[in-house]
């Protein structure tokens, strides 16, 4: 071992080719070289021209759709920062025995892309909240907050009462036109990004009565989210809830299907509220608790469907138990269903939560899994929607996972890079700025973790700097958009843009709309056909 060591040293002192910044690559020893694993047809220059033509006539046929959209789908990868993206792509790829940098998420073929700056009023670096409200109302708030403007402080119950800094989302704009409106999430319901579709509150940490009480306040002056959800507008008025939490809405006193105790201290079940609400009001409606009563009713959901398959959030795809948990493609799919009744459309959330969790644990092979979950699920929604639905796909905001250089290509993307450290120390592709998978130096040395088992799921990549989770990062992340006005996504924008421009194309909201609403009569056939006359007339009098 210490032969191997001695000449890797001397490799390195000889490295004298290349540049200060980017030296050859005389550093990798000869067991660590591996043949070109690339399709050979690439070397030909030709192989390139192709590759182009085709994506371009792809292009050409895609340029604008001005239609109103009936429907809106936004999927958020929370945490789905672009190094996320274009590691699970890769992963994707060698998964299927390609060499994987070249593979597409289904998502990242969608005929716009952008970019979102998701910076939060006081914070560079945002979380899920203040995004969500962003990219959910067009209004920039707090860290912490949700649905509630600038001038409510986080943990400022008080301020949190104020009528005025309630902020409504584009929900509650779809409900308003007569749509419907729905979520789906990984996590639990009550957690930071679909709250933000329904929730005001000072603290995206209130989540059941318990957690009210614990900061001091009562929920008679500031509702916990899980009651907000329940019992006011537009949670109330939600088709399908959809993921984890049921904690949340069961008294302390009960235990769940699973064997969970609730949180609650009020005594309040809200599971059964919802149910006799929505019975009171002689609607069709059913709770559910696992996959095989969702798959049942996935044709034919009832008018209200509320689903916890979780007390906390939905298990890892990788970790999850196939028998009582869905996959995010299986919940998209019934929402869909349930939605697709209402003639005048609806807008749907549909969110992968647990990207995020991946990377905050530094578990960099479940963040990448949970990516591919969701990109399933944006491909079972473009399947099943028709070309009046605009699917807005993007993350809230990105993470500090770097894909270091330079491993060659086709190479496993959560393996080691092909180089080693200045200290003759392997790290890996993929690895992380700051979080749990910090080591201590051993004898003054940073540790070889290629030595541990980076197969297991729960391995936790290095990082450079200790802390106990693993921060959101600052960058950009991107939208990418598919159906009517998909246009509208390009450039580099506000986060708080997002959700004014589906409004403007889906033609509701209170701001700025699309052409195509004021003068939708020129959907009717017969319309159509009376100003093709009136064009025509036109062009001959020109001439
Ligand atoms: C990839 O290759 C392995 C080993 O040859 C094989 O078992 C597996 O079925 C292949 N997977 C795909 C998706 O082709
Ligand atoms: C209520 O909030 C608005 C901002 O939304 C602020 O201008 C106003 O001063 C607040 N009112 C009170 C009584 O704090
Ligand atoms: C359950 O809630 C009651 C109030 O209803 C409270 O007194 C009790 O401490 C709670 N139990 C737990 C385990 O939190
Ligand atoms: C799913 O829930 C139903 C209703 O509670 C129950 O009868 C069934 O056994 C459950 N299925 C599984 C796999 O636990
Ligand atoms: C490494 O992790 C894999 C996946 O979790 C597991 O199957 C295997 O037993 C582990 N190997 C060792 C040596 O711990
Ligand atoms: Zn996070």
């Amino acid at each position: 071992m210490w032969i191997k060591q001695a000449l890797l040293v001397v490799l390195v002192a000889v490295a004298a080719g290349g540049d200060q910044y980017h030296p050859e690559e005389l550093q990798r020893s000869a067991t660590q070289r591996v043949s070109e694993a690339f399709n050979t047809n690439e070397r030909s220059p030709q192989f390139w021209i192709d590759n182009f033509e085709a994506d371009l006539e792809k292009r050409l046929r895609n340029i604008q759709n001005n239609k109103v959209a009936r429907n809106v789908i936004m999927f958020l990868g929370d945490g789905m920062s672009i190094p996320t993206q274009m590691a699970a792509r890769t992963l994707k790829g060698q998964r299927e025995n390609r060499t994987g940098e070249e593979t597409e998420l289904h998502f990242e073929t969608f005929p716009t892309a952008g970019l979102s700056k998701t910076y939060c009023l006081d914070r560079q670096v945002p979380d899920s909240a203040c995004t969500a409200t962003a990219y959910l109302t067009g209004i920039k708030n707090n860290r912490g907050t949700l649905g509630v403007n600038g001038y409510v402080p986080r943990f400022d119950c008080l301020a949190s009462t104020n009528q005025s800094t309630h902020l409504d989302s584009i929900a509650a704009w779809a409900l308003a036109d007569g749509r419907d409106a729905g979520i789906v999430t990984t996590t639990r319901v009550t957690h930071a990004s679909p709250a933000g579709v329904y929730a005001k509150s000072a603290n995206r940490g209130w989540e059941s009565d318990a957690d009210v009480n614990a900061a001091g306040f009562s929920t008679d002056i500031c509702p916990d989210i899980a009651m907000q959800l329940i019992t006011s507008s537009p949670g109330n008025q939600l088709k399908v809830i959809l993921g984890g939490g049921r904690s949340q809405f069961l008294p302390n006193t009960t235990t769940d299907e699973e064997g969970d105790l609730g949180f609650r201290q009020d005594g309040r079940n809200l599971i059964e509220e919802w149910q006799n609400e929505k019975n009171r009001n002689g609607a069709t409606n059913q709770y559910v608790w696992n996959r095989s009563q969702l798959m049942s009713l996935r044709n034919s959901p009832p008018e209200y469907l509320l689903g916890l398959f979780e007390a906390d959030h939905l298990q890892y795809n990788l970790q999850a138990d196939k028998v009582t948990e869905p996959t995010l493609a299986e919940l998209t799919e019934v929402a869909i269903n349930s939605l697709s009744r209402n003639e005048k459309g609806y807008f749907l959330f549909v969110e992968g939560g647990r990207i995020d969790h991946g990377h905050h644990a530094t578990w960099a092979q479940l963040a990448l899994d949970e990516t591919i979950e969701f990109d399933l699920a944006v491909k079972k929604a473009t399947e099943l929607v028709g070309d009046d639905t605009l699917i807005v796909v993007t993350a809230d905001h990105a993470h500090v996972m770097a894909v270091n250089g330079y491993t060659q290509r086709g190479r496993d993307i959560l393996g080691p890079s092909d180089d080693l450290g200045g200290d003759g120390i392997p790290y890996m592709t993929l690895s992380y700025t700051n979080g749990p998978g910090a080591r201590a130096q051993v004898d003054g040395a940073r540790v070889d973790v290629t030595k541990e088992n980076i197969t297991d799921v729960e391995w936790r990549s290095h990082a450079e700097v200790y802390r106990s989770s693993e921060t959101h990062g600052g960058d950009d992340v991107v939208v990418t958009a598919w159906g009517p006005h998909h246009h509208l996504f390009t450039g580099v924008y506000e986060q708080s843009h997002i959700p004014l421009r589906m409004a403007y194309a889906a033609c509701i909201g209170p701001g700025i709309h699309a052409d195509a609403c004021s003068s939708a009569a020129l959907l009717h056939p017969l319309s159509l056909l009376y100003s093709l006359v009136l064009a025509v007339m036109y062009h001959t009098v020109q001439h």
